[in-house]
């Protein structure tokens, strides 16, 4: 059998005699110990990373000659045979190396490496949504650092640029201007070597009247941004890192954006670590009008941490919230914390101050929730200034959505209108890597406005989709039988509006027998997608969730309607349909449910006895 040594040398051999002549790159495959160098001359823009995605990680460095700065990225590398490639950016000038670490030395990967200038992005996936964001190649998971800034709602996103399973966390970076039609940039912060960049999040904010000049980083005070020049995106995520000391293996760090997110400048250590538990991160910038100062809020296992900062830079704890509150399987995760003017029910009712408006706490948990793995929880209650004290009792439980895939849904900060606009990631930790895509995996639900509204004696939160969303809505032609609509146009994803009348229910389904059961009975609307399409997991058929046999509710997720919405002989459905998703909005958002399908050919119909009303819009951007 051959070494490694020699079949790789004898491969980049092979490539050396051609390129010589004409001056094009080359690799060379030099062995230093336990490292395998690959020595490039005249590089290309990219080495081509050959990934078999259900092989271990191995270690992938691009070794600049900076010991101290240069990070080991975790790729799996292919040993029998190549999924797909990832572009690895080499460095310009006219030699670049790149390290690998744990590669066995018959591994497929080492006859496989290319260098290129160009990357094919072009979409290979059919699921690819039309109108839900998705990273042209990769891995993404939770929404970060989303704001409005100079014009343009900014989209940071915890992102795997090798590979579309989770990895490497860096933060990716796509700009809108309207919430639906988005531009990818290159990721905005790559992991270092204080760790992966976890979750976190930005706010615009400026130097106060009289400090011009100073660095921000060095400033007393800094203050939120006032739309002129001068403004920049300060940004604040989890350094995450395992092999430190147990107490800074998820710590906050802070960055500034000066060119709208395009580059960041690094404050370099991080700024803030745990006062106990491990568990740690996802720290949520806010204006804390109250106290005239910066306010975050963090995760910490089972609270969430608030803590006050004047200069962005040296934070103060202020106080907890949460131990024993609401669903705790394991911990909390991805925070939020807003004010929301609430909808009366009665709208002549007279209503205190503290009435009309809400603090709304969002807490994502990851497992064990009421649907199986990954949801968004809130709190509603008061603030004042340092601590939060929640309306309801510890065990109420509120959920932003009733499906399986809304997790880690956070906000925008300084949106121009003054909304509260929330894009969950479209998801659930229990199958998130299995989904039946490659070149990319997992996208955003759409952008919703949210409002709070009340309901009996409870104020609720509810999304209704941004009305940005009207823009992309086409008048359909479709054909009309007895208790069946057809969508029509296969291309174009729909949306349908209908009311669903109390004890009846409607299937939205396709030629193959592939349909997504919507149900209203016993005070519940429900959603079951066990023959939706592929099914890629157990945990996705969601078989086993809160059955209520007395009411035919054996699977599926459902959601409390008539708690959320009053008693009624039927409620309005609103539902959006992309290549891989439904997200439905009953009665205006005041229950809202979100999954992912992966049906065979698109849904063309929707029938069922229990429907009237039927109104069917292309949409098309
Ligand atoms: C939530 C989460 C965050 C963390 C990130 C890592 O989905 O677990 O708590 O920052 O994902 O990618």
């Amino acid at each position: 059998m051959k070494t490694v040594q020699s079949l790789i040398f004898g491969a980049a051999g092979l490539l050396a005699v051609s390129c010589q002549q004409n001056a094009v790159p080359k690799m060379e495959f030099v062995s230093h110990g336990d490292t395998m160098a690959i020595q490039i001359t005249s590089p290309t823009k990219y080495l081509l990373l050959p990934i078999q995605e259900d092989q271990p990680d191995v270690w992938v460095k691009l070794n600049t000659g900076n010991d101290e700065d240069d990070v080991w990225m975790d790729v799996r590398l292919a040993r029998e045979t190549v999924d797909y490639y990832v572009p690895f950016a080499l460095t310009d000038g006219a030699e670049a190396r790149v390290d690998v670490m744990h590669l066995p030395a018959d591994a497929v990967a080492w006859n496989n490496f290319q260098l290129s200038d160009t990357f094919d992005t072009t979409n290979r996936e059919y699921y690819r949504p039309l109108y839900h964001f998705t990273p042209a190649y990769g891995w993404m998971n939770d929404p970060n650092g989303m704001t409005y800034f100079n014009g343009e709602y900014h989209l940071f996103f915890q992102y795997n640029p090798y590979g579309s399973k989770w990895g490497n966390m860096h933060w990716g970076h796509a700009v809108s201007k309207d919430m639906i039609h988005w531009e990818q940039l290159d990721p905005a912060i790559s992991r270092d070597k204080y760790g992966q960049i976890f979750s976190g999040s930005s706010y615009i904010a400026r130097l106060p009247e009289g400090a011009e000049g100073t660095d921000p980083f060095e400033a007393d005070v800094l203050v939120p941004g006032n739309g002129t020049e001068g403004d920049f995106i300060a940004s604040y995520y989890t350094s995450e890192n395992n092999n430190l000391p147990r107490e800074l293996q998820e710590q906050q760090s802070f960055a500034i954006s000066t060119d709208g997110g395009r580059t960041y400048r690094k404050f370099g250590e991080p700024r803030l670590a745990t006062n106990g538990p491990r568990d740690f991160r996802d720290p949520k910038l806010f204006w804390n009008d109250l106290r005239g100062e910066w306010g975050m809020i963090v995760s910490a296992d089972k609270e969430m941490q608030f803590y006050g900062s004047k200069n962005l830079r040296d934070w103060t704890y202020l106080s907890a919230f949460g131990d024993g509150y609401g669903v705790q399987p394991r911990q909390f995760e991805c925070p939020d914390f807003f004010v929301l003017p609430v909808e009366p029910e009665n709208p002549d009712a007279k209503m205190t101050r503290e009435q009309k408006a809400k603090w709304v706490m969002i807490v994502n948990v990851n497992p064990g929730c009421w649907f199986g793995g990954s949801a968004s929880q809130y709190f509603t209650g008061e603030f004042d200034g340092t601590t939060f004290k929640c309306d309801n009792q510890k065990e109420t439980v509120k959920w932003l959505d009733w499906g399986k895939d809304h997790y880690a849904a956070v906000t925008f900060s300084c949106e121009p209108k003054g909304r509260i606009i929330a894009m969950p990631w479209m998801s659930n930790w229990q199958y998130a890597n299995d989904l039946p895509t490659r070149q990319y995996r997992s996208q955003m639900g759409m952008a919703r406005q949210l409002f709070a509204f009340q309901s009996g004696k409870e104020v609720y939160v509810g999304q209704r989709p941004v009305e940005e969303m009207q823009s992309i809505l086409k008048p359909a032609s479709v054909e009309v039988s007895a208790d069946c609509v057809k969508l029509g146009n296969e291309d174009a994803p729909v949306c349908i509006d209908f009311d669903i009348k109390n004890g009846s229910a409607v299937t939205v389904s396709n030629d193959d027998e592939e349909f997504v059961y919507i149900a209203c009975r016993g005070g519940r609307i429900l959603m079951d997608r066990q023959k939706s399409g592929i099914i890629p997991t157990q945990d996705f058929a969601c078989e086993t969730w809160s059955p209520v046999p007395e009411l035919g509710i054996n699977s599926g997720t459902w959601a409390p309607v008539e708690q959320l919405c009053g008693k009624k002989d039927s409620y309005h459905v609103q539902l959006w349909l992309d290549r891989c998703s439904v997200e439905m909005f009953v009665e205006g958002g005041k229950a809202t449910m979100t999954n992912l399908v992966f049906p065979k050919t698109p849904y063309n119909k929707i029938s069922g006895e229990g429907m009237s009303n039927v109104q069917v819009r292309n949409i098309s951007l």
